[in-house]
């Protein structure tokens, strides 16, 4: 039996994907015969109600100088991290020694505008490859990981932070207690720390399963993130939500004050929200099982039925989170041709667990294909934008979430 990371009280198990590859680790031979696998699982804590991974891959596995996940690959996402960033210079205005660290801060993107508005700041970012970029982008970085020690030693050598923030990175800490033990100890009286993660809340009513792997070890709700704080003498005040990476919530958190059953009204919203799909038991998550394989094996009918029909299809996007989604549907180099993809650490390598080839975008403009599986889904505006003219001369993508679908 399982135990919870938090709490330690014994967990549910909600799905049992099988062997997984490692999301972001693309292979450059597809007859590769030792390809790392670990057990890929999601349960439920009854007790704190986090919904976590069972069995966690070494940090080093996952996070290191080969790390394929560059934060800069979107306008989208250039814009929500200018619009974050602006937000804590705001924030930062009535403090007297502003200082802002952020939790693996990849190549920059947020905190490149902090330093140049001349605040004080740490980039913590043990991924030397997108660090490096952080730091051409004139971003102060140091390349460790996030914990109780290295909090202490930051406030040694700068004093209190009076913003920590992390987004897209809390969620990778196995050992989140200590985060929360570090960012309690970092922070200044007054400061705040938020951070923001794929919100289960999305990915139960979108049936947004591919972004259970690996890295994804939390996978917050409010509910979880309330008791989180309180166990590390802090609380929870606000949450803010947002659709980049596919639907995620900002968690606003500040030394605990007040009565001890103090909520405030858009957390006591967003409580409720969660509850009324069952969030805080097990019976919430029984049906997402369900659906979660009606995506999956409908998505292999319809590849299966249009290769059938002599149609072909490729993939736009190679996203970290389409490695849970292939390798679960079962979907390989047989029914998508290629994956088009514009980072270029990526091309011309494979799909971990699917080996299915990855091509420069070029490649999808040549092509031109009928059919193309919307995998970087999450983007699906800024796409579909774009492709305007592919899909004005017939060309349509098949999209998965909530359901199977092609537009
Ligand atoms: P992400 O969903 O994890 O941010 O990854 C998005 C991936 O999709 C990344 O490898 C870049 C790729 N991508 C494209 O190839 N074309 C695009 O237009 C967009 C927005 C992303
Ligand atoms: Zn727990």
């Amino acid at each position: 039996m399982s135990t919870c990371k938090i709490c330690n009280h014994n967990l549910e198990s909600v799905i049992n994907f099988g062997e997984m590859p490692i999301s972001n680790r693309y292979v450059t031979d597809p007859g590769i015969s030792d390809e790392y696998t670990y057990v890929l699982e999601v349960a439920f804590c009854p007790s704190c109600y986090m919904v976590q991974l069972v069995n966690c891959v070494e940090p080093t596995e996952m996070f290191n100088d080969e790390y394929a996940f560059y934060s800069s690959t979107s306008s989208g996402m250039e814009k929500h991290f200018k619009e974050q960033a602006d937000e804590i210079i705001h924030f930062n205005d009535d403090m007297e020694r502003p200082f802002v660290v952020e939790l693996g801060c990849n190549d920059g993107i947020m905190l490149k505008h902090i330093a140049t508005a001349g605040i004080s700041h740490l980039g913590v970012e043990p991924s030397a490859n997108v660090a490096d970029i952080a730091i051409t982008n004139g971003v102060n970085v140091a390349k460790i990981f996030f914990n109780v020690e290295s909090a202490d030693q930051i406030k040694k050598e700068y004093g209190a932070a009076t913003v920590i923030c992390g987004s897209n990175v809390t969620c990778h800490i196995e050992d989140i207690n200590s985060v929360f033990e570090g960012v309690s100890h970092l922070l200044s009286d007054d400061g705040i720390f938020f951070f923001e993660d794929p919100y289960i809340y999305d990915i139960v009513s979108k049936h947004s399963f591919d972004q259970i792997y690996d890295e994804h070890i939390y996978y917050f709700s409010a509910l979880s993130v309330k008791n989180l704080a309180e166990r590390h003498g802090l609380e929870l005040y606000d949450v803010k939500f947002h659709e980049v990476h596919g639907g995620e919530a900002r968690y606003y958190i500040r030394r605990k004050s007040g009565e001890s059953n103090d909520v405030t009204v858009s957390v006591q919203k967003c409580l409720d929200k969660e509850k009324s799909i069952n969030l805080h038991k097990i019976e919430g998550y029984k049906e997402f099982k369900d659906n979660v394989d009606k995506v999956s094996s409908d998505l292999k009918q319809i590849l299966v039925d249009l290769k059938a029909q002599g149609h072909e299809v490729v993939g736009y996007g190679a996203t970290s989170k389409s490695t849970t989604l292939l390798k679960y549907a079962g979907v390989d180099n047989s029914l998508i041709k290629f994956i088009s993809d514009t980072t270029p650490t990526k091309i011309n390598k494979f799909t971990p667990g699917t080996h299915i080839p990855i091509k420069p975008y070029e490649a999808f403009i040549n092509e031109c294909p009928e059919y193309t599986l919307l995998l970087a889904w999450n983007h699906k505006n800024e796409i579909l934008e774009k492709e305007s003219n592919y899909r004005n001369n017939g060309g349509k993508f098949i999209t998965f979430f909530p359901e199977v679908g092609v537009e």
